[in-house]
């Protein structure tokens, strides 16, 4: 009987198969939220610099992540190309983190260090200057904007919110030490830091 009733109200079976959706759900994903390995920071990751942090929100505005993923995933053709896999103990300073789900451009998730600042800084500018086949854009005005320090101590101290470790010394360093520099010297300072925690890359 009771069936019957749950096979004529299609509101009802919606509601019902929600509910037993959802506990499938939060079988798989609540454990995660408890696990050591996706919670905790892999040995040797450092919170953003101010300058780095103030590269990723430069990155984010210009949309970096529409055409960059910054996620290896653990197979061979990417770990040949990109380095080794990307673990989720890389990412929990990031917030939010930028994996990316787009590859127009390759993964940037290990280009720390694989470009000097200077390839970097004529590749922003006009990337067919190094690579003459690229359709990523140039990125010009970079250079000439300065940062604008006044937020940055706030940009920590919301990140330290979220659980960055900063110390109040850090957060009163902040305004100087990006005072004066361009967006993208900044940027330039994110990208090289870019999974350099992981050290065994090829
Ligand atoms: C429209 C898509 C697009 C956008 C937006 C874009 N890129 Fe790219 N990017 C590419 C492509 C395609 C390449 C490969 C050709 C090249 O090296 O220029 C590339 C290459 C790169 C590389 C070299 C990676 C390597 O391993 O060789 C870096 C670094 C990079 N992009 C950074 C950025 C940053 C930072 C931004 C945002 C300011 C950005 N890109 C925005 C498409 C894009």
């Amino acid at each position: 009987m009771s069936h019957e009733k749950i096979e004529k109200n299609i509101g009802l079976m919606a509601l019902l198969i929600v509910i037993v959706i959802s506990f499938g759900g939060l079988v798989e994903i609540t454990p995660l939220f408890f696990l050591k390995e996706t919670t905790e920071p892999v040995k040797g990751l450092k919170p953003y610099t101010a300058l780095q942090l103030e590269g990723r929100d430069i990155y984010i505005r210009e949309g970096c992540y529409t055409c960059h993923s910054q996620m290896i995933r653990p197979f061979r053709a990417e770990t040949e190309r990109y380095g080794h896999y990307s673990v989720a103990g890389e990412f929990v300073y990031d917030h939010p983190f930028q994996w990316g789900s787009k590859r127009t451009g390759p993964d940037l998730a290990r280009v720390g260090g694989r470009y000097s600042d200077d390839w970097h800084r004529v590749h922003l500018m006009n990337p067919r200057d190094v690579v003459p086949e690229s359709n990523m854009p140039s990125f010009p005005w970079l250079a000439r904007n300065t940062i604008d320090d006044e937020l940055t101590p706030k940009k920590l101290q919301v990140m330290r919110t979220l659980g960055v470790p900063y110390t109040d010394e850090d957060i009163n360093n902040s305004s100087s030490s990006v005072n004066g520099k361009t967006e993208i010297d900044a940027l330039i300072a994110y990208l090289q830091v870019m999974g350099t925690s992981i050290k065994n890359r090829r």
